[in-house]
């Protein structure tokens, strides 16, 4: 029996045809009409003014953290259990990035824990939200409201997902996406930044686009990256998003089929079907290994590999990362969920391009497994 991978895009509606759009036009570096198109309709579907349409969701951080002005000596509040491209960003700007723990059922960062680390030197929070629920984000919202902190939303997993009705993505000074393939929506690589405020927009364009000046080119006042998406980037972006409700509905019954098929199996944990805030949208179907479960995710991963079912570790917390440690930062802090989920857990096949009888014989694996 084939393998099944932990991950395969669906390209069957307009990809091909805007792509041979594009090959035919010549239009194929940024300035080609997909990008604006991309940018436009994207914004639009996450109910914002402007999006910025850059080379993928690590950078799309990258030029928030420098749009909001963060550097020396400001610190941000982030995830421990999260991808390294969020610390990265802030401390690439020389920030100083301070870590909550995660809630043990929901994986997203612990809301409650932020205000024993606001400090005077406190600027931003970077909200993330992981794998397919929403952080909780109106007790965040009032906290920074009362303590004047920026908001920037990581939403690079979260196309087409919303909290209490409200799109994920509306709702940072700045927010973020992601359109690497394993998202609901691809670009191949590719990212987005979202906002309501024309001249964070500006900023965020001008930093994606090296800071060019309209007068003189080639003068430059500020420093910025090329961090531009290609017109066929945004060829893809714009004939997958025409299918986001249907592959959030896709994802979303997947999800529904693995927690059917996983209902009851000792010695693991499933996700959250749904908060009071968000009904899960399994962008991947994790699952976090009881401590009874006498062996930890690398085994677990291994043997599955073993009867051919792909999977992807958690993420490793931002503590605990060898370059950061390298750096002096987080020394001798504990954030025991993060280590937990980080050693316990995994995700299973999650793909768009998955199949019922593959998620079956993911689900079936799984549970031999823990035999
Ligand atoms: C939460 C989160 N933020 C940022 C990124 C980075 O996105 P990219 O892979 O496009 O650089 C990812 C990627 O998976 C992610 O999951």
């Amino acid at each position: 029996m084939s393998f099944v991978p932990v991950n395969e895009p669906v390209l069957d509606g307009n990809e091909e045809k805007y792509l041979i759009d594009c090959v035919r036009s010549g239009w194929i570096s940024s300035e080609g009409p997909y990008v604006e198109r991309f940018e436009q309709q994207f914004a639009e579907r996450v109910g914002r003014r402007f999006g910025i349409a850059v080379a993928n969701g690590s950078v799309a951080l990258e030029v928030a953290v420098a749009t909001l002005g963060l550097g020396k000596g400001d610190e941000v509040i982030l995830p421990a259990f999260t991808i390294i491209s969020c610390a990265a960003a802030v401390v690439r700007a020389g920030a100083i990035p301070v870590l909550v723990d995660c809630d043990p059922l929901t994986w997203n960062m612990d809301v409650a824990q932020v205000s024993a680390r606001i400090t005077p030197r406190t600027k931003a929070i970077m909200v993330v939200h992981i794998y397919g629920l929403p952080v909780d984000m109106d007790p965040l919202l009032a906290l920074a409201r009362e303590h004047g902190l920026r908001i920037i939303e990581d939403a690079a997993e979260m196309h087409g997902q919303t909290y209490r009705d409200r799109p994920c993505g509306s709702f940072g000074e700045i927010s973020a996406f992601s359109f690497y393939p394993n998202k609901h929506i691809t670009t191949g690589e590719g990212g987005m930044l979202v906002t309501d405020d024309p001249l964070l927009a500006e900023q965020c364009r001008s930093l994606r686009n090296l800071c060019f000046q309209p007068q003189q080119r080639f003068v430059h006042e500020e420093l910025g990256w090329n961090f531009r998406m290609s017109n066929l980037q945004a060829a893809l972006g714009v004939a997958q998003l025409e299918r986001l409700a249907e592959f959030v509905g896709r994802k979303r019954r997947m999800g529904a089929q693995y927690m059917e098929l996983l209902a009851g199996t000792a010695g693991v944990q499933l996700p959250l079907a749904a908060t009071d805030y968000a009904q899960n949208i399994y962008w991947v179907f994790g699952v976090v290994l009881d401590d009874a479960a006498g062996f930890d995710a690398t085994e677990a991963m291994g043997r599955l590999a073993a009867i051919g079912i792909g999977t992807r570790p958690f993420f490793w917390p931002m503590h605990e990362q060898p370059v950061f440690r390298k750096m002096g930062l987080f020394a001798g802090e504990r954030y025991p969920v993060s280590e937990r989920i980080a050693r316990r857990g995994f995700y299973l096949p999650s793909g768009m391009a998955l199949t019922a009888e593959q998620i079956g014989r993911s689900a079936a694996a799984l549970r031999e497994v823990l035999k």
